[in-house]
């Protein structure tokens, strides 16, 4: 379905809404107990998102940002001309505009977001300060089989961009499903821009997930408060705490919400016992070596063009390409 958003022009591929309820009574009757990230972001958990990216301790974002500022020319000169850009849950941030800002004879800007809200927002946003780019957003979610609008002017090649690191949300398998059906997305002579995490030492990476202003708790625990508005759960938000771990084995981050006490917690008709110190999982933030996500991309049908890193190597923005 299409819709105006302002001056431009929105594809509505309706994605499914997640069912909630379906999802956490699944995750809680598992060994051991999980609650899938993906239901962080509630109108306050986005907000409190937001502010975990500003502080500190959280050096993703900023790390990310620096990158963009310094080599953006660079990535922009090594997509090359006449592309078609796709962002996967960018908007119009300062890192995508850095990309915008360079590349060019951009044929076409594709922002792709599951939020119908922020897309409209950003896309205005875009369209008043770059008036003369084509801008197709498409309201769906990019984690699933996708059909891209057709720009006006036909495109050299498409890259596809997807900061933040949010591939690290994902098992490595999963991503290297993902990462496929991205590269069947781009086609020949695509690209892919994409921002990851690297691992570093365990008290940097512990201390990013555990902020001291405890704003990393209250995303965590966002979750709970969530359940118990949206699902009627009855989750005693004094009797978990919020602890996230480097799982140096596995490389990633463990979010937990840990029980304080034994407790019963009820959520529809359901009873979920918890004792003393026992955990749900919320997120897993997987750490990457550049060699091995280099490795992770060729399985998926990717080839490496070029990467950057900061001075620290705390993150790297790789640009990868298909044949
Ligand atoms: C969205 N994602 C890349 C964040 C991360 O670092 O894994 C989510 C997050 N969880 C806690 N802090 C940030």
């Amino acid at each position: 379905m299409n819709g105006a958003a302002g001056g431009v022009s929105l594809l509505d591929l309706e994605p499914a809404t997640s069912d909630f309820l379906k999802e956490a009574i699944a995750g809680l009757s598992s060994s051991p107990p999980t609650l899938p990230s993906k239901f962080f972001y509630d109108e306050r958990g986005s907000d409190l998102f937001q502010e975990i990216c500003e502080l500190p301790e959280y050096y993703v974002t900023r790390t990310e940002t620096a990158i963009l500022r310094q080599h953006g020319a660079e990535i922009a000169d090594s997509i090359g001309e006449n592309a078609e850009l796709v962002g996967f849950g960018t908007g119009a941030g300062v890192k995508t505009r850095r990309l915008l800002d360079h590349l060019q004879n951009l044929i076409a800007y594709v922002p792709v977001d599951i939020s119908k809200q922020r897309l409209t927002e950003s896309a205005e946003a875009l369209s008043r300060e770059m008036p003369a780019l084509e801008i197709l957003p498409v309201c769906a979610d990019y984690l699933q089989p996708l059909e891209l609008p057709t720009p006006s002017r036909k495109p050299a090649h498409i890259a596809v961009y997807f900061p933040g690191s949010t591939i690290g949300n994902m098992h490595p398998e999963v991503a290297r499903h993902f990462l496929q059906r991205v590269a069947r997305l781009c086609g020949h002579s695509g690209g892919l821009i994409i921002g990851v995490d690297l691992q570093k030492s365990s008290d940097v990476l512990e201390a990013a997930y555990n902020d001291s202003a405890d704003v990393t708790a209250a995303f965590n625990l966002n979750m709970l408060v969530r359940a118990n508005r949206e699902l009627d759960a009855d989750f005693d938000l004094s009797a978990w705490r919020h602890r996230a771990i480097y799982n140096q084995e596995a490389a990633r981050i463990e979010m937990h919400l840990i029980s304080e006490r034994d407790q019963t917690v009820h959520l529809a008709d359901r009873e979920f016992p918890f004792a003393a110190g026992e955990k749900i999982i919320t997120e897993f933030s997987y750490k990457h070596t550049v060699d091995g996500f280099a490795a992770l991309a060729a399985s998926a049908g990717f080839q490496l063009a070029r990467v950057w890193t900061d001075p620290e190597k705390l993150f790297a923005v790789f640009h990868f390409t298909t044949l």
